[in-house]
Formats: structure tokens, sequence, C-alpha cells
């Protein structure tokens, strides 16, 4: 294997290895690309301080967010369809991030269910859940959350229609809904991945095995998870959530300070300022631009964490400089998975370890908490 220095090197790597179709899931986004670009763009606005002799060890990176001390300021975030990328792809990423002592929240759009994992892997799960048009269906999946012990739960709020991703539409991803020779050929040039997924068995929903109507195999039930998603849901949805579900509620996909506002008012936790990685709102703003506005309106003290662009460690650190409790990584390790399975996923948390802290060493800064608690001494606009 090619020597993988970066984020961008697991992403080259994943290209290499994933069939067309699921590699340009994973890195497309939203028709013309704007917000995706703007979120990767806009680190660029921002210069850090450089300190120098005034640290003689290395900066401790372990932190508070979501109501534990994690070992790093990150966490994986919910992505679809891991065990496309890789067979097991969701049970291999919660075996990396258990080894890295990092969370990760299972997304809806998942193969392997939250009781495989808690039977394979143990340990803390989160969950992210989308608003099924059929309330039962939703009453049930948060019933089956609580059974897996799941502290943590995301609510995506900003996918009330799923945008157009063009590279999707022309590949016919979520459309096309049984194999066919486009998609077979696709498939067979990349051997590698057909022999993981042959042998790891052919990936559907597990959640879904006792609900025929979403159909049998993965396309079908990718395209009708889809496709039920409520695009009716207001606020007023929040509060009959924040009734159901009585542990942690997260809102992700706040992306104004009046609406983190409003998330507070409905009883969440804890926000995700996100645009879901450029995927949804073409031309919005990046997160990062958007950041200070949001702590600003909140408070020092209410958990706001971050997606959007993250490749660098450095980027992660204008973040907390900045007022982000934490950062969820999302295509950084779904490149790491397809590109080297379990290993690839380690990889991808041990590029941003290590980048976080030699970014930190240089400004001089003792710790992940010292960098939360003055961050304005940190960082300069450009
Ligand atoms: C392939 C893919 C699938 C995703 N699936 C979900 C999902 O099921 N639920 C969700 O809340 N967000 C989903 N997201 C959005 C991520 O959680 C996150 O907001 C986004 O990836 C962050 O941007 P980044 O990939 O540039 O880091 C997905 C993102 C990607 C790239």
């Amino acid at each position: 294997m090619t020597v993988i220095v970066n984020i961008e090197d697991l992403r080259k790597h994943a290209q290499r290895r994933l069939p067309k179709i699921f590699f340009d899931y994973i890195d497309g986004s939203a028709f013309s690309d704007t917000t995706a670009l703007r979120n990767c763009e806009d680190f660029n606005n921002w210069c850090l301080v450089q300190r120098v002799l005034a640290l003689k060890g290395m900066p401790d990176l372990s932190c508070e967010f979501l109501g534990a001390r994690h070992t790093l300021p990150i966490m994986l975030g919910p992505v679809g369809f891991l065990g496309l990328y890789r067979g097991r792809g969701e049970i291999l990423c919660a075996e990396a991030a258990r080894q890295k002592g990092v969370p990760l929240c299972l997304s809806t759009f998942s193969i392997a269910s939250l009781a495989t994992l808690q039977r394979e892997v143990g340990g803390t799960l989160q969950f992210q859940l989308y608003m099924d048009c059929q309330r039962p269906f939703v009453e049930k999946l948060v019933e089956s959350v609580e059974d897996a012990e799941v502290e943590t739960l995301f609510y995506t709020a900003d996918t009330a229609v799923t945008s157009v991703r063009e590279r999707d539409v022309r590949n016919g991803f979520r459309a096309v809904k049984h194999l066919n020779p486009t998609l077979l050929f696709s498939m067979m040039q990349r051997p590698l991945w057909c022999w993981d997924m042959w042998q790891s068995g052919i990936p559907s929903v597990e959640a879904l095995a006792n609900y025929p109507e979403f159909g049998s195999g993965i396309l079908e039930q990718a395209s009708n998870l889809s496709g039920r998603l409520d695009s009716s849901i207001t606020w007023e949805d929040i509060k009959w959530l924040r009734k159901l579900w009585k542990k942690r509620l997260v809102i992700k996909g706040i992306l104004n300070s009046e609406d983190a506002l409003k998330a507070i008012d409905h009883g969440a936790d804890a926000i995700v300022v996100s645009n879901h990685g450029g995927r949804q709102l073409d031309f919005a703003n990046s997160t990062i631009s958007i950041l200070p506005e949001i702590r600003k309106a909140v408070g020092k003290d209410y958990c706001v964490m971050i997606d959007g662009g993250f490749r660098r460690g450095s980027e992660v650190v204008i973040a907390l400089a900045l007022g982000a409790s934490g950062v969820l990584l999302g295509r950084a390790y779904a490149f790491g998975l397809a590109a080297d399975g379990r290993l690839g996923v380690e990889k991808a948390i041990e590029i941003f370890a290590k980048e976080i802290s030699i970014t930190m060493k240089l400004m001089g800064v003792s710790s992940v908490d010292e960098l939360k608690q003055f961050g304005d001494r940190y960082i300069r606009q450009r």
C-alpha cells in the first residue's frame, strides 16, 4: 500500500478501491458543491497564533463534550451505509473508535443494527435519528435505541427533503433499486471490493429485517428509507421527540443562532453546527464561519459540536479556539474505512491526533481545555 500521510491520501486510496457509485456518494455534495467547498475553504480565513518557548511537554488532548471526558476532541459522526464501503463497515468503525477512545454515532441508514454493535463491540453507543413519515415506526426505532442502552440521540434536522447530489443522480444511487448491468459493470471494476462484500455477506439493513415494506436488498431499502423521510417536520415534532426520548438529545444541522436558541428552548442538550457536509442546502454558510456567532448566542457553557470539511488537525484546533466543544468527522473516516477497513479508520483518527498535537505544541497551548477557555488568545482573523 502507498504511504498514507494525510486524509487526502486516504481519499485517493478509497477512490481506487470503491465502485464509482459509492465513492461518488461519499465524496459528492449538493448541486454546485458550493457549500461543501466553502466548508473546506473557510478555515483559511483564520490564522493560528505561533507562540515559542512556552510549553515543555506535549499538549493534553483530552476534553469534555456530550457529558463525558474523551481522549481526543473528535468523534465519528453519523455516516450512512458504512457497510457498503467495507464489509461489516459499522462494526469495523465501532472497533476502531473504541480502540482510539473516541465516540461513534451510528446512522439510521446503517447496515449493522445497534444490537449487533452492542453484541460485537460493546462500549457506549450513540445513535442518529431521521424522522420517518410514520410515527409508529419512529417510536419502535427509539424503543430499540433505548434497549441498546444508547445515552445520546442525535436528531438530524437539515434533511426535511434530500437535496440533489448530481453525481448520485448520474450514477443512479438510491434511484436504482436492483442490480442492473451498469452497476454490475462498475462493481466488477473493483474486484477487491467485490471479494470483501462476497466474504462478509451481501449487505442489507438489519434494523429493517422485520419491515418487508422497505424491500429486501440494500439498494431497494436505501431508496425506500430516503423516500420515507418526513418532509412536514417542524419544531412541534421536536417537542414530541423530546417527550419520547428522555436521555441526552442533540440536534444536528443548526446553522444560525436563532435556530440554536430554538433548539435549547425545545430541550436539546447539545447542538451540532452542521450543513450535512454541504450535501443539503447549496450556497449555505460554511459551518466554521457561523460557529462564532452561534457560540456567542448560546453562551460559553452549552455544548456546541461542529462538523463539515474537517480534513486537518489544524482545522480542529481552529474550531476549538472559535468555541466548538468537539468536532464530528464525516468523510475523513469514511475514506479511511473504504481505504483500509478498521486500520484505515484508526489511521484517520491517528492523523487527526498527531496533527492536533503538533499544531497545539507549536502554538504553546498546554491543553484542549486551555484552548477552549482562552480561544481568542490563540486565533486571529486573516
Ligand atoms: C456518505 C455520507 C453519508 C452521510 N450520512 C449521514 C446520515 O446518515 N445521517 C446524518 O445525520 N448525517 C449524515 N452525513 C453527514 C455527516 O454526518 C456530516 O454532517 C458530514 O459528513 C460532515 O462533513 P464532512 O464529511 O465534510 O466532514 C453523511 C455524510 C456523508 C459524507
